[in-house]
């Protein structure tokens, strides 16, 4: 502990010490702002979020700095998801990138524009992997996969809090939300998320203790309970695991009102009992509810709660504040100088690379794609087609931000030619009377591309769709310019996998774009023109109907794995249990052919065995290719899944070059959870296969045997 904090907490009163665990929302207008002006100069308040830009931090820490007793300093919390000025694809699409450097550069970008506005605390990354489209909040967080989760929350630390937490550019990053949050029950947000304790140990933990591993500062537990446990009050993960096991020592930050919600949840009588159970699990800053500050009185006096770990609470905080600097000068980050255009063209650039490397061609026949250069009437058909709010997608931040719309960005790459927009419909509107008119657009013209998807809230917080299919009537005015049966592009925005088998049955080519941020029109226009060859992957698995879910490539097998073909199988009567497109899955422009996958055939546990994958572009353009190594262990203690995602990379090859690929897989890579639930590495078989996407069609597979330990 250092002198400092020590000294501090030794001077503080009960109630300057639960200021400190006290996160008001300013932006709020159930705050008076002089009932907030009172509590900062009172030291009731410790950290403040929602607000951001110097002309509201700077006052509200001048107060802390002047007028408080002991002149501690504020915290000020924001969610910066993907950007805070120059807004970059939401996480879900920059998970389909599958590069670990790009998702750091992005988080780079957005500290040093969201630490100009004064922020310190960034309430990202999202880590909940997710199987389940309905749940709104897929949009915020890495995909389906363990393993992607956990590059992508290494790869954000990194990025948003660089080598020294008190260096302007960098601020603490909150890892969320712990745990489990992605897999509520019926796919409603704050839902109940009732799991296996060794789904829970080989899917939704991982990426935790990977951000943990990197050094993140905070943690904010989920809403939600797991079996019966909400995670705001549940010690034995927060405590045991994260701070025992794990060794965390950061700051535990509860979600928006979440320790009052202990109420709700029916394991706490009143405000006192729920601060008590927040307290005892370890959570140190109580955000919004102000539980802590009402109800640890009460809760000491009845015996509930203790000075000591109130202290301890106090301890954390007060070091979190010491680490980014802000008692040596709170003002760095906000009193840095403008970005100049220089910067600022910089960081569209970077948004526009991570715009065009997030987007996924699903769909590609009758060469519609890319489209061919020069003079040529374009309609430009929906209500996405010149939309440009609704590219940011979900908690983008500053207002008055601009972004490039589809019509903006085919205009900027096709000068020659005659675009012209129709949106014929509104996303989620029933009035089908512009219908009509889309369609003789799209009769004169010589190609259509239609824009369908989305709103950007309709994913995100409290956002959760039953029906993960177009909104509104937009699927009339698409089944309308179909029929012309003029040659369609099907452009997708979209925060969540949607199901359109009709769709991708009848347009020529189909992209899905997700929510790419402020360079949305620009990276779409280089993708559908050729300039940008599509590298990017699912990260999710692409349902055929909300009816399959959950449906995800690390599935568990079946004692009776007929499917479609078995009438005593695990299969559905009225579809099939093909996902329309594996994790995995995405087009290129050029053809890319995978050749021999040789492995170390032998290895004892612990040791490594390398892996290579020889790839050849036999195509006539240049392009990416993401390579993709699973594992299966066909026999073993525990039944193990069909596939287990081990490693990904990528290879740029220029016409005619052949790569190979080197995969180097660890002892514990082969490990399992054990009964015990304890790892271990059983000798036997292991079958390894490496290829585009999670289609074991497409997978080239060798056999790998562990010796006997
Ligand atoms: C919200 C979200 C959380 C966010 C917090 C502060 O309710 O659940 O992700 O960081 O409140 O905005």
């Amino acid at each position: 502990m250092s002198d400092l904090v020590e000294r501090l907490l030794a001077a503080m009163t009960l109630q300057e010490k639960l200021g400190q665990l006290n996160m008001i929302d300013a932006a709020l207008p159930t705050h008076a702002p002089d009932e907030m002006t009172r509590q900062v100069c009172a030291g009731l308040i410790g950290s403040v979020l929602n607000v951001y830009g110097a002309g509201t931090t700077n006052p509200l820490q001048q107060l802390a700095l002047e007028q408080s007793r002991l002149r501690i300093p504020l915290i000020f919390g924001f969610d910066v998801l993907h950007g805070h000025r120059t807004i970059c694809p939401i996480p879900l699409a920059e998970a389909c990138a599958f590069d670990p450097p790009l998702w750091e550069r992005t988080a780079r970008i957005a500290m040093d524009e969201a630490g100009r506005d004064g922020i310190t605390l960034n309430f990202a990354p999202m880590l909940d992997v997710c199987r389940d489209p309905r749940w709104g909040r897929i949009a915020e967080g890495p995909g389906e996969d363990a393993l992607v989760a956990s590059r992508y929350a290494e790869a954000k630390v990194r990025g948003f809090q660089g080598a020294d937490l008190a260096a302007r550019e960098n601020m603490a990053a909150t890892a969320k939300h712990f745990v489990a949050y992605g897999a509520p029950a019926g796919g409603r947000d704050y839902g109940s998320a009732d799991i296996s304790e060794r789904e829970l140990a080989e899917v939704y933990l991982p990426p935790f203790e990977a951000a943990v591993k990197a050094g993140v500062a905070a943690i904010m537990p989920s809403f939600n309970d797991l079996a019966g446990i909400p995670m705001t009050a549940h010690g034995a993960l927060l405590k045991d695991l994260v701070r025992g096991r794990w060794g965390f020592e950061g700051v535990l930050v509860s979600d928006y009102n979440a320790v009052g919600e202990l109420i709700a949840h029916g394991v706490a009588e009143d405000l006192a009992e729920a601060a008590a159970l927040a307290l005892a699990a370890g959570i140190d800053i109580d955000m919004q509810d102000q539980a802590y500050l009402l109800g640890l009185p009460a809760a000491l006096d009845r015996g509930l709660a203790s000075v000591a770990d109130i202290d301890r609470a106090v301890r954390r905080v007060l070091t979190l504040k010491q680490r980014l600097g802000l008692f040596d000068d709170p003002y760095r980050r906000v009193a840095a100088p403008p970005l100049s255009l220089d910067t600022l063209a910089q960081y569209a650039e970077v948004a526009r690379d991570a715009g065009r490397r997030s987007i996924v061609l699903l769909k590609n026949e009758r060469g519609a794609l890319p489209l061919k250069p020069g003079a040529q009437r374009i309609a430009l058909i929906g209500p996405l087609g010149d939309a440009p709010l609704e590219m940011f997608g979900c908690w983008f931040a500053a207002a008055g931000l601009e972004a490039a719309s589809i019509l903006d960005g085919l205009r900027a790459a096709l000068p020659q030619a005659d675009i012209s927009h129709v949106p014929g419909v509104t996303v989620d509107g029933d009035d089908q009377g512009g219908i009509a008119e889309a369609a003789a657009a799209a009769h004169d013209a010589d190609t259509v591309i239609l824009s369908l998807g989305e709103s950007k809230d309709m994913t995100g917080e409290a956002h959760s769709r039953g029906h993960i299919d177009l909104p509104g009537c937009q699927r009339a005015l698409a089944e309308a310019v179909l029929a012309l049966g003029k040659p369609t592009i099907a452009i997708l925005t979209h925060g969540r996998p949607l199901a359109l088998p009709w769709l991708f049955e009848r347009a020529d080519a189909v992209l899905a774009t997700w929510q790419l941020g402020s360079q949305a029109g620009h990276a779409i226009a280089e993708v559908l023109t050729g300039a940008w060859n599509p590298s990017g992957r699912l990260a999710i698995t692409w349902p055929l109907d909300g009816g399959q879910i959950p449906i995800f490539h690390s599935h568990r097998p079946t004692g009776r794995p007929g499917h479609n073909d078995v009438f005593y199988s695990n299969r559905y009567t009225d579809m099939p249990v093909e996902p329309q497109f594996p994790f995995g899955f995405g087009l290129s422009y050029t053809r890319f052919r995978l050749g021999s996958v040789t492995a170390t055939p032998e290895f004892a546990p612990g040791e490594t065995v390398t892996v290579l994958a020889e790839v050849t572009n036999e195509g006539a353009l240049e392009g990416e290719e993401t390579v993709f190594l699973f594992l299966r262990d066909p026999v073993a203690s525990i039944a193990r899944p069909v596939l287990e995602l081990k490693g990904f990379a990528k290879v740029t090859l220029a016409v005619g070059e052949r790569q190979t690929v080197r995969f180097i897989l660890q002892g514990d890579d082969f490990a399992l959870l054990d009964r015990n639930m304890r790892p271990r590495v059983e000798p036997g078989a292991f079958e390894i296969l490496v290829g585009p996407c999670a289609d074991r069609s497409r997978l080239s597979s060798v056999t790998v045997r562990c010796q006997s330990a």
